[in-house]
């Protein structure tokens, strides 16, 4: 019913934390460092599409009725919603530079704007932030579970910068690359909200799953835009990979003479299949049913 429907908007649901994400990252971040607040500030407008606190905070309310039948938030929950929303935007600080990118989120840039030198130093500034935020909690399970994510992210960007890897193991090497820089992030912050709100182990790993098939489903849909989508439609600059020199999934398929966009979506499907397939394991809930539908909606993304 369309009731129903409204009740599982995913937005709607988490509404009151999520009008309030971006003035708590900015209290977080300080106002008084001149320059340093300016450019630390400048993507956390509102603007965004703020996909990673949006899935921890539905994660986090569907974790707390699987364990206790009540959907309250603790503000560590919260906490670890916004460490993702930072640590997301000190990596695409880092990543604009590295890419020389001179557009972000229908914006110009930092590096653009403020140029490498203090880009770089916005990111590490963020990072130390979420550092501390992440100590705050006081969870040192959780405090390593995060950690695995910054190293992924490394990791992950530091994979791509030379591909040498063996042809036959090109489509190995990309999939891994992507749990790096994407799905770690979606599959360990799941993973947070379930531990802090006391779940078991065995419902940890299940979220801990969901996460990382969704992380690894966006961003096919990611590659796959960056490929079909506009410049204007995405705020950034598309066909980028391409002209970095990255061979991403629609590439890859294609040089092993398959549809490549055809067979990204196809992928991509897959993992939002399993995925949910993850997520049914919890105590139905409307939380659960509006990442169900955040899921599936992932394959229609146009931006
Ligand atoms: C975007 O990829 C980049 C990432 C998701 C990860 C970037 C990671 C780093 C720069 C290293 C870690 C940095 C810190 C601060 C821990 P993309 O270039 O394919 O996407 P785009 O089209 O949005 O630019
Ligand atoms: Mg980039
Ligand atoms: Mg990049």
């Amino acid at each position: 019913s369309s009731s129903s429907k409204a009740e599982s908007d995913p937005y709607k649901l988490v509404h009151d934390e999520m009008a309030v994400l971006c003035s708590n990252i900015r209290n977080e971040l300080g106002t008084n460092q001149g320059d340093l607040g300016t450019i630390t500030h400048y993507y956390f407008d509102g603007t965004g599409k703020a996909f990673r606190p949006l899935v921890v905070l539905l994660m986090a309310k569907a974790c707390n009725i699987h364990q206790r039948a009540e959907d309250f938030l603790a503000e560590s929950q919260k906490k670890i919603a916004m460490i993702t929303e930072m640590l997301h935007t000190a990596t695409l600080i880092h990543d604009d530079v590295i890419d020389a990118s001179d557009t972000r989120r229908g914006k110009e840039s930092i590096n653009y704007v403020w140029g490498q030198r203090k880009a770089i130093l916005a990111g590490d500034y963020i990072l130390s932030i979420v550092s501390s935020v992440l100590a705050r909690i006081g969870n040192t399970e959780v405090v390593s579970i995060m950690s695995q994510v910054v190293e992924d992210l490394v990791r992950g960007e530091f994979m791509q910068l030379g591909s040498k890897e063996d042809k036959n193991e090109r489509f190995a090497h990309y999939l891994n690359k992507t749990f790096k820089k994407t799905a770690s992030m979606l599959a360990a912050s799941c993973k947070s909200v379930a531990v802090l709100g006391q779940c078991s182990e065995e419902v940890s790993n299940t979220v801990y799953q969901y996460g990382r098939n969704l992380g690894i489903a966006f961003q096919l849909m990611d590659d796959l835009l960056d490929f079909i989508s506009s410049d204007l439609q995405l705020g950034k600059p598309t066909a980028a990979d391409l002209k970095l020199g990255l061979a991403t999934a629609p590439v890859l398929f294609a040089s092993q003479q398959s549809e490549g966009i055809e067979q990204t979506r196809l992928l991509a499907t897959e993992h939002t299949k399993e995925a949910i397939r993850h997520l049914r394991k919890l105590t139905t809930s409307v939380p659960q049913e509006a990442l169900i539908s955040l899921t599936l909606k992932l394959l229609q993304r146009q931006k």
